[in-house]
């Protein structure tokens, strides 16, 4: 498909122009080029067979909501998307997934992929890349759980690199300030308002105590102890579930909708019920506090925001050429 487009571009005949077309299409080349019927002629149903998978594990568990999305967010903020999160360690390698801030990714996610890769293999052997199961995935996910639906753009091929080293400082942490999130956000192509819609992913889920125990025990102590932008009742709620000490359990991220990818998540903020402290940031801070709450008032606006940019963040490091290849496998390299 590039081949051909490529060499109708690069006839003798061209013109000057011609000419600079050509060395911009070359400049553009990865992201420019996925299309939504990538696959049409060698997987044309890649996506009916995803959302099969998707549709069944989500009835086994709905972990498998919050895992499918973090993982998709992990692997294009590290390294671009490229499934480079999917590698599993080797004795010579540390992997990306071991890295110490992996977010903990869960189990649920891989296991996912790994069955949506395996149905789609069993189709179409050797054509579609682990990167773009992910994604796929990743859209089935959010749209089965009340989210938006959107076309998703494919044609990402698999990365050939996977190192925990790479990790550090490319992820979104919970006690950043919102200069710190929105640079990792901006070096991944993606404005405050996307960083404001994308945290909506935060609407499913869960996390895990230590993530924002600081906020319940040690936020400016002596005196104040518990972070005064955590709702009152919430705070209470979330000592009785995490006592100081206590084992580092997992809390839903959205207490009123847990299982639902919706706008509850900013009418939460709005409420100081955000989880982490970067999730209350977001309303806190006069900067991001206007678009919190147009997306909390307005479904169909939520909806749009949150396609637009995560459309835009699948579109983040793209490999092509000889930069990625189709993995057989999505946890190793071939
Ligand atoms: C891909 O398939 C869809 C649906 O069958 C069709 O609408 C579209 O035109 C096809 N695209 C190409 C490039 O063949
Ligand atoms: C995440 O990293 C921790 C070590 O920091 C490791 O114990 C855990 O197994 C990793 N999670 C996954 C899913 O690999
Ligand atoms: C943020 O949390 C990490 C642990 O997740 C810690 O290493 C770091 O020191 C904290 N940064 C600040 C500014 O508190
Ligand atoms: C935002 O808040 C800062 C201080 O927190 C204040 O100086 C600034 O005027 C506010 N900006 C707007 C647009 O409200
Ligand atoms: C941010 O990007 C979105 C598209 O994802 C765009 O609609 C919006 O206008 C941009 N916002 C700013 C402030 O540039």
């Amino acid at each position: 498909m590039h081949a051909k487009r490529f060499s109708k571009m690069a006839r003798p005949s061209s013109s000057w122009w011609m000419a600079l077309l050509v060395v911009a299409a070359v400049a553009q080349l990865g992201a420019s080029d996925l299309r939504t019927d990538y696959y049409n002629s060698t997987c044309p149903n890649v996506e009916s067979i995803v959302l099969g998978v998707v549709k069944d594990k989500m009835q086994a568990t709905i972990r498998t909501i919050g895992s499918t999305v973090r993982l998709f967010f992990h692997d294009c903020f590290v390294d671009g998307c490229d499934g480079s999160v999917l590698i599993t360690s080797t004795a010579g390698n540390t992997a990306e997934r071991d890295a110490p801030d992996n977010l903990s990714l869960a189990f649920e996610g891989f296991e996912t992929v790994r069955s949506a890769k395996a149905a789609v293999e069993a189709a179409c052997p050797d054509q579609v890349s682990c990167t773009d199961v992910l994604a796929i995935a990743t859209r089935d996910a959010i749209a089965l759980s009340g989210g938006p639906f959107f076309p998703v753009e494919l044609g990402r091929l698999d990365g050939m690199r996977s190192s925990a080293s790479n990790v550090a400082g490319k992820l979104p942490q919970p006690n950043n300030t919102l200069s710190e999130l929105v640079a990792i956000f901006k070096s991944n192509g993606l404005n405050m308002s996307d960083m404001v819609a994308l945290s909506a992913a935060h609407s499913v889920g869960l996390a895990h105590c230590s993530k924002f125990s600081d906020r319940l025990y040690r936020y400016n102590p002596p005196s104040q102890p518990t972070d005064p932008t955590l709702n009152e009742k919430y705070a209470a709620f979330l000592k009785g579930k995490c006592p100081d000490g206590g084992p580092d359990m997992m809390v839903l991220m959205d207490q009123a909708t847990p299982a639902l990818f919706d706008n509850q998540y900013y009418r939460n903020l709005q409420d100081g019920g955000g989880l982490l402290a970067s999730d209350e940031l977001l309303y806190t801070d006069n900067r991001t506090r206007p678009t919190v709450d147009s997306l909390a008032a307005s479904t169909p606006d939520f909806y749009k925001a949150f396609a637009d940019a995560i459309v835009k963040l699948g579109r983040v490091g793209v490999k092509s050429g000889g930069k990625g290849n189709i993995r057989k496998q999505c946890d190793v390299f071939n």
